[in-house]
């Protein structure tokens, strides 16, 4: 198990390895404050996103999103027929946000820009000022309060013209999101020092291009997703090294992506050939992204360029459904980030498979070749995808680690992390994995030396899922979406972070699952 990267076993690893299965993760194991703390330099935040917070959707001169558009359209895509009109009204209640920030003591609040907030159209012949303003107070608020904004440009609320023009299948949607980001770059780079492109490209295109489910679903599996990467990628470097020449040398920021990742395990760690799916996947869902940034020689790893090459030609294409970068692409590319954003929650298993009953012809997943599986132990508390396994994360960053040598001089930020329930303040599954998961990146970074140098939590509050509408809730902050009001409650989940935050450890009893609720510690 471990991970299957190209570095061959040695005792050392082997020691690692016995460590780890010891090191199970569970609150079960862990009592008492954790022995390692996080270093000084290590930023604690916690992450939302535009369309799943803000609401606001046709005031203050916004233009539409394709979330806007297509949930409207497409009432019932949700599973409770919601849409994001007014989700958490953060449009309005930004200020009781910014205290709740505040209150939990954290150094970094990651947030997402609505593109057509700023831009109604997407285009920048149209810029809302009653807009930019908006985004503007907030900047200045966090910063008073000495909370650096961590601002993502891109969370998947293209502006529904562009949609209409193929979203990022479309080359041409690159140079309107430089324009975007150039705009964005003038109006707050004073204020704002740590940038993201683009949200998970990785899921994005997943799930609009290759399913059916999410927003607006073009359903155009094995190669939808692929021209969507091939362009996000395109797009990212675009804006990085657009910054880098107009506006590094006044601005001294840092810019990045977010790359999502599950991590990757052998189904029967003893078998070879499980080995390699568990590598073969980690490679055509991370690596696809990662390598063409991350790694000494850039482009797509050579794993995924003769994977889907291969299946084209066998399938009768004349030309590989997946792009090439010019040399131009692959320089530019290559670099293009001052730290590894990573969004992560849970982990699959992995066996090789040449075709599964849901599987699309083409498709990323026939390209992959390999059977995801889930281990009937890890428990499922809420959403129907997330898993708890806690020893996930320490393996993913060491693979990263493992497989990226520019991460010895940059660092790993883990920019999404949580668990879903079903509502309610004591969410004491929710303490359980942030103190579980917490603990194995403390491991990480004090066994295993990885370079992991800050922790957001996935999320701030309770917020609009997406095709999960409101039915399932990620917040540190319960949200009473039957209010007018939308009053946000502490979770005891939000206690145990403070805490956490306070004292740079885990304390293992703090929330006990037994006791009531102290409140004294967000007072
Ligand atoms: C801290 O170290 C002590 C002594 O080695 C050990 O008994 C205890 O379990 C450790 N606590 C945690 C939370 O790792
Ligand atoms: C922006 O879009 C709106 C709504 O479609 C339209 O009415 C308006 O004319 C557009 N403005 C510009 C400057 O393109
Ligand atoms: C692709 O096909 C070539 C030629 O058949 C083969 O040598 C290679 O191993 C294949 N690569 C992958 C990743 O399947
Ligand atoms: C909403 O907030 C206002 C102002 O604080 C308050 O007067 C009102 O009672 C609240 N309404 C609800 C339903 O909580
Ligand atoms: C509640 O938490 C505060 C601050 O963390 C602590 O000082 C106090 O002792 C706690 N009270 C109880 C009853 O545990």
């Amino acid at each position: 198990m471990w991970s299957s990267s190209a570095v061959a076993p040695n005792t050392a690893v082997l020691l690692t390895l016995s460590l780890l299965q010891l090191a199970g993760g569970s609150s079960d194991v862990n009592s008492g404050i954790s022995n390692y703390s996080f270093p000084d330099d290590f930023i604690f935040g916690v992450s939302t996103a535009a369309f799943q917070i803000e609401g606001g959707w046709n005031e203050g001169g916004k233009g539409e999103s394709i979330w806007d558009t297509y949930l409207h359209e497409h009432p019932t895509v949700t599973k409770d027929h919601s849409n994001g009109d007014v989700a958490a009204d953060s449009y309005h209640h930004y200020m009781e946000d910014i205290e709740m920030i505040k209150k939990l003591g954290v150094q970094g609040y990651r947030m997402s820009i609505s593109w057509t907030r700023i831009l109604p159209n997407g285009t920048d012949n149209n810029i809302n000022q009653e807009g930019v303003k908006y985004y503007r107070t907030i900047f200045e608020e966090l910063v008073k309060a000495n909370i650096t904004p961590v601002v993502t440009l891109y969370h998947w609320d293209m502006p529904t013209p562009f949609m209409n023009l193929g979203g990022w299948t479309n080359a041409k949607v690159v140079d309107y999101f430089e324009d975007y980001a150039r705009l964005a770059f003038n109006l707050y780079g004073d204020l704002v020092k740590m940038w993201l492109t683009l949200n998970e490209p990785h899921f994005h295109c997943f799930s609009v291009y290759e399913t059916d489910v999410l927003a607006p679903a073009f359903n155009a599996p094995g190669l939808g997703v692929y021209l969507c990467t091939h362009n996000s990628l395109l797009a990212h470097a675009r804006v990085y090294r657009m910054y880098e020449k107009e506006f590094k040398p006044d601005q001294k920021g840092k810019v990045s992506i977010v790359l999502d990742a599950s991590m990757g395990l052998p189904k029967d760690p003893n078998k070879p050939e499980d080995v390699e799916a568990a590598e073969n996947y980690l490679q055509m869902n991370l690596g696809m992204f990662a390598h063409p940034i991350y790694s000494e020689e850039g482009d797509y790893p050579r794993v995924v360029r003769e994977k889907v090459n291969n299946m084209s030609r066998l399938q009768g294409y004349s030309r590989s459904r997946l792009p090439y970068f010019t040399d131009e692409e692959v320089t530019a590319l290559r670099g293009s980030a001052d730290f590894f954003g990573l969004n992560h929650y849970t982990s699959e298993l992995l066996s090789p498979s040449v075709m599964e009953p849901n599987w699309k012809v083409p498709s990323l997943a026939q390209d992959t070749g390999v059977k995801m599986e889930t281990d009937p132990s890890w428990p499922m508390p809420g959403a129907d995808w997330l898993y708890v396994y806690p020893p996930g994360i320490r393996k993913l960053v060491n693979w990263l680690q493992n497989n990226y040598k520019i991460l010895k001089k940059i660092p790993i930020i883990i920019t999404e992390n949580g668990l879903t329930d079903f509502g309610g303040t004591k969410d004491y599954d929710r303490v359980d994995y942030y103190n579980d998961y917490l603990y194995q990146l403390l491991l990480a970074i004090h066994e295993d030396g990885c370079n992991v140098k800050g922790y957001f939590c996935w999320s701030l509050m309770d917020d609009m899922e997406w095709g999960d509408g409101y039915t399932i809730k990620f917040g540190l902050y319960s949200v009473d979406f039957n209010s007018p009001n939308r009053t946000r409650t502490p979770k005891l989940s939000a206690y145990n972070y403070a805490n956490i935050v306070r004292t740079r450890r885990i304390d293992f009893d703090y929330i006990k699952r037994s006791e009531g609720l102290n409140t004294t510690a967000l007072k």
